[in-house]
């Protein structure tokens, strides 16, 4: 028995079948609201082209080194990403405390989760009512406060938001118990295919019926007066919250993954997948945006205020309309669920437990504490952190400031503290990449890290 087989967790894990099924979860996981949902609305708020060069610019310079970390940690040990720092720690005589960055990871996912569900619950909803033609055959012309107004009405709704949220909860619980195999592997496999053509199909209406060069201008032509540090930040912030970093899904992923399979071509594919999606999804609403005369600039409420109205008022935009609520609903979908998987197998490694129990318990306890993220938006108005309430506060904490620790953490672990032939053993045959690979995890990620700290103090 190899050492690495030695140290990896005694019930094995399955593994994904072949590296394409690989690729489908890993940019399942990537690609979800913050492509669909975040990315077109922050790239309005900070100008357009040379915020979208830095964001291309950070995937590359870290993005992409720090998710082959991850798949590697999780491919080296077959573990949860809590076991996964253990097992490495030990085998490299570093100290036992590194566990924990694998530990915070699984609960900034667990967090993240419990405020992701709201956001997909109004996908959900959206989706509901464009079907149902509520948006487009109500009668009269609708104007921005019309839809303005119905966005206010659906977060002052306690209810509303806790059926559509625990909806979404319910259908990511269904999945996650299924297993890896008949759970994720099935329903990522369809999901992916089919939310890629469903966002060219999109892209390609929205260049027909908007205006489709001004959208290119502004999404590729830098203008390098409108970037301030503050919005650098939000590209280093964004890059490792949309490749699903820091929070250990991808360690949790990289468990499944076969030993044949390359990590620096697969982290290529997962990061090029995920920003062709992010800069189709940006292709497929400027132009409307734009052809209706509205700010690229509305913030989140882009999707949920401008969109509705437009589609209001375009040929098939109901059919549209629905099929793009759908869209961003699946997205968020392969998402959740590389959200709840990393604390499901650290339940089911940790304490020996059954899937369809840590699920079950995962789902609950979620279901709790997302009333806390609901509740906020109508009773509890507490400013709770910083002044922000609990939904934007657990927003801040986990990708500003989790997040930023688990990854600068994970890099430093990888570049000081892995052996040479522990990250020979990662990366199998493709070492050659280990040089790069060290100098980005020893200097590149900690200074851009480094970086977003000292900027927010
Ligand atoms: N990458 C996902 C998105 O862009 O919406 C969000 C995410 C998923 C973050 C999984 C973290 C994670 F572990």
């Amino acid at each position: 028995m190899s050492q690495s087989e030695a140290g990896r967790a005694t019930r094995e894990p399955p593994i994904w079948k072949g590296r394409i099924t690989f690729v489908m979860a890993a940019a399942g996981s990537a690609v979800g609201l913050g492509n669909i949902w975040k990315f077109p609305y922050i790239v309005g708020e900070n100008g357009g082209g040379a915020f979208v060069l830095v964001y291309l610019a950070c995937i590359l310079l870290f993005g992409v080194p720090l998710l082959m970390a991850e798949i590697g940690l999780g491919r080296a040990t077959r573990a949860n990403a809590f076991s996964a720092f253990k097992q490495l720690s030990a085998r490299s005589k570093a100290s036992s405390q590194w566990k924990w960055v694998g530990g915070l990871g699984i609960v900034t996912s667990y967090l993240i989760l419990s405020f992701y569900i709201v956001v997909a619950g109004w996908c959900l909803y959206y989706f509901v009512v464009t079907v149902s033609g509520d948006f487009t055959q109500s009668g009269q012309t609708l104007t921005q406060a019309d839809t303005g107004a119905r966005f206010d009405g659906v977060l002052a709704s306690p209810v509303l938001l806790i059926v559509a949220s625990t909806t979404f909860l319910l259908t990511v619980f269904l999945i996650v118990a299924s297993g890896i195999k008949n759970g994720i592997e099935k329903s990522v496999n369809w999901m992916m295919p089919s939310l890629m053509v469903m966002l060219v199909l999109l892209a390609i209406y929205s260049a027909q019926n908007g205006m489709f060069m001004k959208a290119f201008d502004f999404l590729f032509s830098p203008d390098f007066s409108k970037l301030t540090l503050e919005s650098v930040l939000i590209a280093v912030g964004h890059s490792f919250f949309t490749l699903s970093l820091a929070s250990g899904s991808m360690v949790t992923y990289g468990a499944y993954m076969n030993d044949s399979a390359s990590i620096g071509k697969t982290a290529l594919a997962v990061a090029g997948i995920d920003t062709m999606v992010a800069l189709t999804a940006g292709l497929a609403i400027f132009p409307l945006i734009f052809a209706h005369g509205l700010e690229p600039t509305s913030g989140p409420g882009l999707m949920f205020i401008s969109l509705p109205l437009i589609f209001e008022q375009m040929p098939f935009g109901q059919i549209f309309g629905a099929a793009f609520f759908f869209l961003m609903f699946i997205a968020a979908l392969t998402s959740g669920v590389s959200l709840m998987e990393p604390t499901v197998a650290w339940l089911e490694q940790q304490f020996s437990m059954k899937r369809l129990s840590a699920a079950f318990l995962t789902t609950v306890s979620l279901c709790a504490m997302s009333l806390l993220s609901a509740f906020s938006f109508n009773i509890w108005d507490a400013k709770w952190l910083f002044g922000m309430s609990f939904f934007d506060g657990l927003d801040f904490l986990t990708a500003n400031v989790f997040m930023t620790i688990v990854a600068l953490a994970t890099a430093l672990f990888c570049g000081y503290c892995l052996k040479p032939e522990q990250l020979q053993q990662m990366f199998g045959h493709q070492s050659r990449i280990i040089p790069v690979f060290t100098f980005s995890m020893r200097f590149v990620a900690p200074a851009f890290v480094g970086l977003m700290v000292y900027a927010a103090f």
